[in-house]
Formats: C-alpha cells, sequence, structure tokens
C-alpha cells in the first residue's frame, strides 16, 4: 500500500506527479505530499488527506520543477496527519524520502539516532530510515547512493524509496523490496511508479525492478544496480494498457464502471482458451505443469480478500470436477503456522495486484520447501506473476475501484477453464459433460450482460429500501456459499454495514440469534441440487419475521413468493452460478454506499493493494 511516483526530464514535475497520485490514489488516502528539486534547494508540500486537500494547499506556490517525488499514503506508523505524510525531510534538509512498506527494526535504528542526537519530526519508520542513510554518507563520506545500498544492508522488512537530494540534480535514486516499483523509459525523461499508470499517458516501454535492485534514474540515464553495486542490464517491457481502461469514461465511480465492464472482461479472460469445436481448453500455464499436477498429492490455494473467496469457489469446483485434494488458505495463516509442504504440492496464488505481501510471501516460503507455484493474477508482470513457476493472467484490465468487482468475476472464470483443464488430463471428466460445461461458460457474458440490462433498477430499490439497515446477513449453500461471504465483503467494504456471509445451514447455530423484523437476510437462492434446502432455511428466517432478500433464478417463482425481494439472474449450471450471483450483490453493495453518500471507490480506511503484512 501507499502509491508512490517520481519524474525527472523536462517537463514540470508537480502536474505530473499529481497526476499520478490521483491514479494510485487506490493505494492509499490517508495524506498526499511531493518533493522538488529546485534552485533553492529540496521543497516539500504535504497534507493529511485526499491530493485534492494536497493540491488546495499547494494553490499558487512556486511549484517549478522538472523533477519530483509523490507519495500518497495508507498509514502503518504513525496516524494519518501532516506530520506523519510524506515526503520526509533528512537531518541537514537536504535529501527527501518517500516509502511504501514497513522498516521492521526501525526501533532499533532509531535508538541509534537518538543517541546521536538526531530529532524525529514524524512517528514514521520511513524518517528513521531516512536519516539512518544521511548519518551513513556523512560518517562515511560517501555518495548518496553508497549511502543508501550500505543502509538497505542493514534493514528488515519491505520498502520501495524514492529519494532525491539537493547535491546531485535532476536525479531520483530509488530502491525496492517486497513492494513494486514501475520505471517508465520517455524521450530524455523517466517516470517512476508503484503501477505503471501514471506514466501511461507518456510511455508504454516500462522497466519492473526488482527486489534488492537500486535503480540511479536520470532524464537521459537508468543506471540499475544490486544492492553490491554490480550493474544490471534494465530488461524493458512494452506495456498493454491504454489510458482509457483506467478512466471512468462517464460512469460515476470507478466501481460501476468496473462492474458494467464484466461482460467484456469475462469474455476477455475466457478468449482464445475454450474452444468447443475441438472440445480443448488451452491454457499454457497448466500444460507447462501438467506432470507436477498430475503427481499432486493436493492443491493448496492461497489468497487473502476477495481472492480468497474465488479461491473458495474453486475449491469446490476442483474437488468436483478433478477428484483431487484442495485446501484453501489465508496466505496470513499460512506463511506463519510452519504447514507442511513438499515437492508433491502444487500451490494456486490468486491475487488481483499480484502484490499482496501476504501472499507474496506466503509464496516465497512455499517455494523454497519445493511446492510448484501457479499465480493467478491480474496485474501485468507484478511480484506474484515473477515469482510463480507457472500461472494464468486474468486479463480484467486495470481495477481502480478499492472494492474488487470485475477482477473477481474473471478470476472464477479462469479458475473453472483450470478446474477443467486438469478434469481433463486426469481424466476425470467425459467429453460430454467436458462440452457442456464449455458451453456453459461460453454463455456467462451474455447473461452477465441480461443481470446488467433488465436488474438495475429494481437493485437500486431493494438498495434505498434496506440502506439504513445496521446489520445483515448474507447466507448461501454450496458453490454459492463463498457468493454470500464475497456479498457481505462487498457491502461491508463499501457502505460500513456490519454484514456476515454465513453457510446457509450453519445459520442455526448463532447468526439465527439476531434475526428479528429489522434483520434484512439476503439469500443466495439459485437453483442448484441445494435448493429444497435452501428453501426450507428461507423459511426459517421468515418464521422468525427477518426481512428476505433471495437472488432467484429466471422463474422461481417459489422463493419469489416466500421474499420480500428478489433479484434476479439468468439459470446456468450450479457449478458457473457464482459467476452470475456476484453481480447482483456487487450492484446491491454499491447502490447501498451511493445511497449513504460514501465515497464508494475509496472507502475509510482500506487499500487496494496491501504490501505491508
Ligand atoms: C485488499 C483489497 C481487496 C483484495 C485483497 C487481496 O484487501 O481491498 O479487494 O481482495 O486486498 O488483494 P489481491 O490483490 O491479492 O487480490
Amino acid at each position: 500500500m501507499c502509491g508512490i511516483v517520481g519524474y525527472t526530464g523536462g517537463k514540470q514535475a508537480y502536474p505530473i506527479l499529481i497526476d499520478g497520485l490521483k491514479k494510485l490514489e487506490y493505494r492509499g488516502y490517508d495524506s498526499a505530499g511531493v518533493a522538488l528539486l529546485q534552485d533553492r534547494g529540496v521543497t516539500v508540500f504535504k497534507k493529511e488527506g485526499k491530493v485534492a486537500k494536497l493540491e488546495a494547499h499547494v494553490g499558487v506556490s512556486d511549484v517549478a520543477s522538472h523533477t519530483g517525488i509523490g507519495h500518497t499514503r495508507w498509514a502503518t506508523h504513525g496516524e494519518p496527519c501532516d506530520r506523519n505524510a510524506h515526503p520526509h525531510l533528512s537531518r541537514s534538509g537536504r535529501i527527501a524520502m518517500i516509502h511504501n512498506g514497513i522498516i521492521e527494526n526501525y526501533a532499533q535504528l532509531k535508538t541509534e539516532l537518538l543517541k546521536e542526537g538526531y530529532v524525529f519530526h514524524s512517528d514514521t519508520d520511513s524518517e528513521v530510515l531516512l536519516n539512518f542513510i544521511e548519518d551513513i554518507q556523512i560518517k562515511n563520506e560517501c555518495s548518496l547512493e553508497e549511502a543508501i545500498r550500505i543502509a538497505l544492508k542493514r534493514v528488515t522488512g519491505a520498502y520501495v524509496i524514492l529519494l532525491i537530494d539537493q547535491a546531485y540534480p535532476d536525479t531520483i535514486i530509488a530502491a525496492r523490496k517486497g513492494s513494486p516499483l514501475v520505471i517508465g523509459i520517455g524521450q530524455n525523461e523517466h517516470f517512476l511508479g508503484s503501477d505503471a499508470s501514471p506514466m501511461l499517458a507518456y510511455t508504454k516501454e516500462v522497466v519492473y525492478i526488482n527486489d534488492y535492485e537500486l535503480a540511479i534514474v536520470k532524464p537521459d540515464e537508468l543506471i540499475l544496480k544490486n544492492l553490491g553495486n554490480e550493474i544490471i542490464t534494465p530488461y524493458v517491457q512494452k506495456l498493454d494498457m491504454e489510458l482509457a481502461a483506467i478512466e471512468k469514461n462517464g460512469y460515476d465511480h470507478f466501481m460501476l464502471k468496473e462492474i458494467f465492464e464484466q461482460p467484456q472482461t469475462i469474455f476477455d479472460s475466457l478468449r482464445g482458451r475454450m474452444d468447443a469445436q475441438k472440445n480443448q481448453i488451452t491454457l499454457s500455464g497448466i500444460d507447462a505443469i501438467a506432470d507436477k499436477i498430475m503427481a499432486a498429492r493436493r492443491i493448496i490455494i492461497v489468497a487473502c480478500g476477495t481472492s480468497w473467496h474465488s479461491a473458495l469457489v474453486a475449491e469446490y469446483v476442483i474437488e468436483e470436477l478433478c477428484r483431487i485434494n484442495v485446501e484453501v488458505e489465508y496466505a496470513s495463516e499460512f506463511r506463519y503456522r510452519n504447514p507442511i509442504i513438499s515437492s508433491e504440492d502444487v500451490i494456486i496464488a490468486i491475487s488481483q495486484s499480484g502484490e499482496t505481501a501476504d501472499t507474496l510471501v506466503a509464496l516465497e516460503n512455499a517455494k523454497e520447501q519445493g511446492a510448484t507455484i501457479y499465480g493467478l493474477v491480474n496485474v501485468v508482470g507484478s511480484s506474484i506473476a515473477r515469482i510463480s513457476n507457472a500461472g494464468s493472467y486474468t486479463h480484467a484490465g486495470p481495477e481502480i475501484g478499492v472494492a474488487s468487482t470485475k477482477a473477481y468475476t474473471a478470476q472464477l472464470a479462469v479458475l473453472q477453464l483450470i478446474a477443467l483443464k486438469i478434469a481433463k488430463l486426469k481424466g476425470t471428466i467425459d467429453d460430454q459433460k467436458f462440452t457442456y460445461f464449455i458451453q456453459q461458460l461460453d454463455a456467462v457474458p451474455e447473461k452477465v450482460q441480461w443481470i446488467l440490462d433488465n436488474q438495475v433498477e429494481e437493485i437500486q430499490r431493494i438498495a434505498k429500501k434496506y440502506s439504513d439497515a445496521n446489520d445483515v446477513l448474507y447466507l448461501g449453500r454450496g458453490y454459492n456459499f463463498p457468493t454470500a461471504l464475497e456479498g457481505a465483503l462487498k457491502l461491508k467494504e463499501i457502505s460500513y454495514i456490519h454484514a456476515e456471509g454465513y453457510p446457509a445451514a450453519e445459520m442455526k447455530h448463532g447468526p439465527i440469534a439476531l434475526v428479528d423484523e429489522t434483520l434484512p437476510v439476503i439469500f443466495v437462492a439459485t437453483k442448484d441440487s441445494y435448493h429444497e434446502k435452501i428453501v426450507s432455511n428461507i423459511q426459517e428466517i421468515k418464521a422468525r419475521k427477518g426481512k428476505i432478500i433471495a437472488i432467484v433464478s429466471e422463474g422461481d417463482n417459489r422463493v419469489e413468493e416466500l421474499a420480500d425481494d428478489i433479484m434476479v439472474v439468468p439459470n446456468c449450471d450450479e457449478i458457473i452460478a457464482p459467476l452470475l450471483a456476484a453481480i447482483p450483490l456487487q450492484l446491491l453493495a454499491y447502490y447501498i454506499g451511493v445511497e449513504r453518500g460514501l465515497d464508494v471507490d475509496q472507502p475509510r480506511n482500506l487499500a487496494k493493494s496491501v504490501t505491508v503484512e
């Protein structure tokens, strides 16, 4: 989390930095700041709150500069306030630094510096690192670059740091370990960012910086080194992304735009991978590790947040179709609990950003123990994509809204393909069934479009009706149990209403005590093999006067009669149903958030890319 940007070149840096920060605000929005190299030295502007507040604070100040760095913060060490905002200035006032990550041994470094008489103006670990670097530079009488190298060898934790120093005109020095950093290459100019969005308007040539690499960036030069001071040749890649993909294109919010993009994004995630005629699925990533999968004693799926919910759906689908044991793990638990892993395990990592710190470290640990890593990632070139042995991209395009929508359904779509592909490899599915599922998947984009064309008005009405709720219960069974969890998560994130997802039958073991005439209970009750059971669960809630809102399959009059309100989805196979049922729940959360007057794209306290543990 935290977004970082940098620019050095012939243009004015300030507007580029501000625009870049706005694009990176999804990574955190507790405070924002920029540092500019000007003729008189380094100038810092910073302010608590969003980038717009920073702009107002800067006002008509002199911001003329061709080299600068900017930061948008998600607070870890120290409350969100002006004082703790980045950039920080070193004791001499000569060097400014921004930081994304956590310096774990900062307390020890701080104690050493305090003894030397350093005074700190913030509560951040970042200011400690900056002064540690300057202290080394002064004591060793060395260059800033050398001082950074020495300092980073003593630092534990994760970081991307960008520094400017008035002694080095036009120069930004950057280093990375564990947090993302992309450098864009322009004509006599360079751009730096946590992702490529700040540079997309200017260049499509980028270099993804790796852990333990240090970049010395000048307008006409990019020098990459490792911490041992050896030169590394930058690997320049071409971005396959258009600017329109990261703009709202007339929608009120990115979240709404991304919900409405789903017919296309699901199509894109399936495109070129299914061939109904040849009865074939092409996933080169699975082919690459086919022998490992065939020999695997189990598949472990590791993820966080919404991605963890798609992992749960995959567990049900893969076990059903492939008859192989699947375990789903929260990355944050998996990485610390000393799990038993061997070379006979295949690990599927699911991550929209490809940068989630817990997932990344969990994978590194598992890889060290010999497991094969398969990455299912949305952001091309991200850290998880790069450390995986093989993988598939979800091809959902950039997701900017903090609450995940289109990335989730793209994950579900590709996971279905993965399950079918493995089933075919293992011979656990016959040709007829295989063709049937391909046809079912093929029809999903059209069915999602039907929901968007026919249900939005009704969902808006339902959102209005329940927008004052204090608690909402989401219930589902089987393939749609994870849908209930995801629906509840969406509502929590966007509306700040307390929501819980539960397996519908398990509700009797606790949550039923919450039911009274004020409690909305959302049932994911599409037609499937559990249908009779969930109808009974609806009756149980109704008998206790709970308000029933149901997602039903088209033509299901029975649930319609029982429910207070319904949201309809087209009929489909139960395995595919989570792909459709997610859509009304995303819309419901969105419209409730809007109804409550909240910032749905940037909900409080959240960040899209969680690069700290
Ligand atoms: C954050 C985001 C969620 C996301 C989760 C995992 O919490 O707000 O939307 O599901 O991180 O992120 P990942 O990028 O690994 O899917």
